[in-house]
């Protein structure tokens, strides 16, 4: 067997063990493959990290940019609870749709809310509108924007705020700093950005299973 195949065959004993998903994640991660980005959904384990931090740090208010067919999204909705709020930003129509559904169906219906459009725009319009501030955001969208995605979590947080980059990895590609890659530069630049900010503080981690070779930085607002 090669590694790939090793590697996914962990991911499903470590979820077969741990991570128990009941009929509506199931039907959320499956309902991916009707979404502009079928494959593109976080998988199992990593949906109950974001969830375990959600809960570590007692995060009532959460920030999704990309929410595809809002699979994390439910993750992230069950683990603030029925007071909590997930804010979630996704620019297709179709993907939206879906994941209303898949958040009505999984009980999280009235703790998500789901704004259609460019994620930079309808964050600017959450800055313009002055909401309480995020405990944790989940960057996980378009790559290109991320520095730009990053710029507006620090506007919408605090300090103590958590904030997770998604996909920072690409298979080794970010490694390559004369890429022309668009997803690759837009990693760089944000990582760039986030190094360069005292406010932020953070580390970042390869991961290998389901999803291929891909990681994740994962920052803690210091001030
Ligand atoms: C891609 C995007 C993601 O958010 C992800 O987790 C995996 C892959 C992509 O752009 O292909
Ligand atoms: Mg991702």
């Amino acid at each position: 067997m090669s590694h790939a195949d090793v590697q996914v065959e962990v991911d499903d004993y470590l979820v077969e063990t741990l991570v128990p998903e009941d009929e509506a994640l199931v039907a959320a991660r499956e309902s991916a493959q009707d979404t502009t980005m079928p494959g593109a959904a976080v998988a199992p384990n990593q949906g109950k990290l974001l969830a375990l931090l959600t809960e570590m740090i007692g995060a009532h208010r959460v920030l999704e940019f990309g929410t595809l067919a809002g699979y994390s999204t439910i993750w992230l909705a069950r683990a603030v609870g029925p007071q909590g709020r997930v804010v979630t930003l996704e620019v297709s129509e179709q993907n939206a749709g879906i994941a209303r559904r898949n958040a009505d169906a999984a009980g999280v219906g009235d703790v998500v809310e789901i704004m259609l459009g460019p994620a930079g725009e309808s964050a600017d319009r959450i800055i313009e509108t002055g909401q309480a501030p995020f405990d944790l955001v989940f960057i996980d969208a378009d790559k290109p924007n991320n520095a730009r995605y990053l710029q507006a979590a620090l506007e919408l947080t605090r300090p103590g705020s958590v904030i997770v980059l998604d996909n920072v990895v690409r298979a080794g590609r970010v490694a390559d700093q004369d890429s022309t890659d668009d997803d690759v530069r837009g990693v760089r630049d944000a990582l760039a950005l986030a190094a360069a900010d005292p406010r932020l503080d953070g580390t970042a981690l390869q991961t290998v299973g389901s999803k291929g070779w891909d990681g994740f930085a994962l920052f803690r607002r210091v001030s």
